[in-house]
């Protein structure tokens, strides 16, 4: 027994003879020693190719390059050239993702505070905490040229796809952010300098911070002092005097060309809401808005509409018990799920806009129909022209 015993403690002990390279004496190795390669040290790796052929590969490094093509897991492409056409393009179509949470004060506060410190540590440099274009290296003479204040005229009215587009890809002095950000991040920081100016908007023309940011996110546009244009209308503006009921043709037209056309004739046409400026709404009631212009296959609108808009504004102030559904609807032109999806789009624009004006939520509703319901035949330019339409509709 103790011979027996003492075999076992020597053969047991045997495994603790380790040192150097040397690892011991095993019985269960498992997992506990690494097989990976040092990354930067040269190395032979077995390769094979597509026609099965097993070959060495002699390399300065283990770590390989991946596959051409490969893309990091949670990577989207981003579709917008760095050309002019790519930068309009992307104005005119990308919208901040993040606008949504306008209204979650605990997650907006969230990305607020994300892209507070991603802004100090890339923009500041240059751009300034306050974003007023005095950076440290500005300030100091180090960089040449010194990067337009966010409040500038041009700036407070650059929409959020081209600001979104020139991080991404940079502009002329300014480097490209779209390696150093995420989308996430890159959006995250265009929702803070929208929110910086919607600061100076509230202060400048004494708005809620709400309206102001209503005013230059989700596709609108500020105009300086333009504030005031898009206000409610002052109710000497209606005009009630020659309005015609029966004229409800909408000219929300999805081509430039007509769009123009439209324009045209918009100063010298009558408006179905000039007539409810003075009568109580009814529900039931359903009213095209004439005069309403989304920009060609986009949902941001168009300066002009805002004087159409304006009457509504006030005819929902006029009527504070109504509740109203906004809805947008299209021609057959095209693919009918993009259509119901740019309907409800430019319903939606329009229903911030009122909003940003000061009317309740509740009183509002949007809904987008697309090309399914159509006033008048798909077979004529006219008719298309009538189909595509922002109707207001009187719920209650
Ligand atoms: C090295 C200095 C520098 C840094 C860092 C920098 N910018 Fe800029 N930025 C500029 C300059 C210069 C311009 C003016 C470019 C022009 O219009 O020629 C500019 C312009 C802009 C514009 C206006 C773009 C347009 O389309 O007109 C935005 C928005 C902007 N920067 C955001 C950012 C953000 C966000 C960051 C950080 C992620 C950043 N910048 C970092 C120098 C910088």
């Amino acid at each position: 027994m103790l011979a027996l015993f003492a075999l076992g403690v020597a053969f047991y002990l045997s495994g603790c003879q380790a040192g150097g390279e040397f690892t011991g004496r095993e019985y269960m190795p498992d997992m506990a020693h690494s097989q990976a390669y040092e990354i930067y040290t040269p190395t032979r790796t077995l390769v094979v190719d597509e026609g099965d052929t097993i070959a060495w590969f002699n390399s300065k490094t283990s770590a390989r390059k991946p596959v051409a093509g490969t893309i990091p897991r949670g990577y989207m492409p981003y579709h917008f050239d760095n050309t002019n056409e790519g930068y309009e393009a992307a104005g005119a179509t990308l919208f901040n993702p993040l606008n949504k949470y306008q209204g979650d004060t605990v997650e907006y506060d969230r990305i607020l505070t994300n892209a507070k410190t991603n802004f100090e540590t890339h923009c500041a440099i240059c751009h300034g905490n306050k974003g007023k274009g005095d950076g440290e290296i500005v300030k100091n003479g180090a960089y040449p040229a010194a990067p337009p204040s966010y409040f500038s005229a041009t700036l407070m009215e650059l929409p959020e796809g081209k600001m979104f587009h020139s991080i991404h890809h940079g502009k002329n002095l300014m480097g490209a952010y779209g390696p150093q950000l995420t989308k996430t991040e890159r959006w995250e920081i265009v929702s803070y300098i929208k929110d910086m100016q919607a600061d100076k908007i509230s202060k400048d023309d004494k708005m809620s911070k709400e309206q102001a940011l209503g005013l230059i996110t989700n596709g609108m546009r500020y105009k300086q002092g333009g504030a005031a244009a898009a206000a409610p209308a002052p109710a000497a503006v209606v005009d009630n005097a020659a309005a015609n009921t029966t004229d409800t043709v909408a000219n929300n037209n999805l081509t430039a060309a007509a769009d123009e056309a439209a324009k045209a004739d918009a100063a010298a046409s009558k408006s179905a809401l000039d007539d409810l400026a003075t009568q109580p709404l009814k529900a039931g009631q359903s009213i095209v808005l004439k005069n309403v212009y989304f920009e060609t296959g986009s949902f941001r609108l168009k300066q002009e509409s805002y004087k159409e808009l304006n009457k509504l504004v006030s005819i929902l102030k006029n009527n504070p018990k109504s509740k109203v559904e906004i809805s947008g609807h299209t021609d057959n032109t095209g693919n009918a799920s993009a259509n119901l999806n740019l309907s409800q789009n430019r319903a939606k624009s329009v229903y911030n806009y009122v909003i940003s004006q000061g009317i309740p939520k509740a009183a509002l509703q949007f809904k987008g129909y697309g090309q399914t319901k159509p006033v008048a035949s798909n077979n004529t330019d006219e008719g298309r022209a009538q189909n595509r339409r922002t109707e207001f509709r009187v719920l209650e």
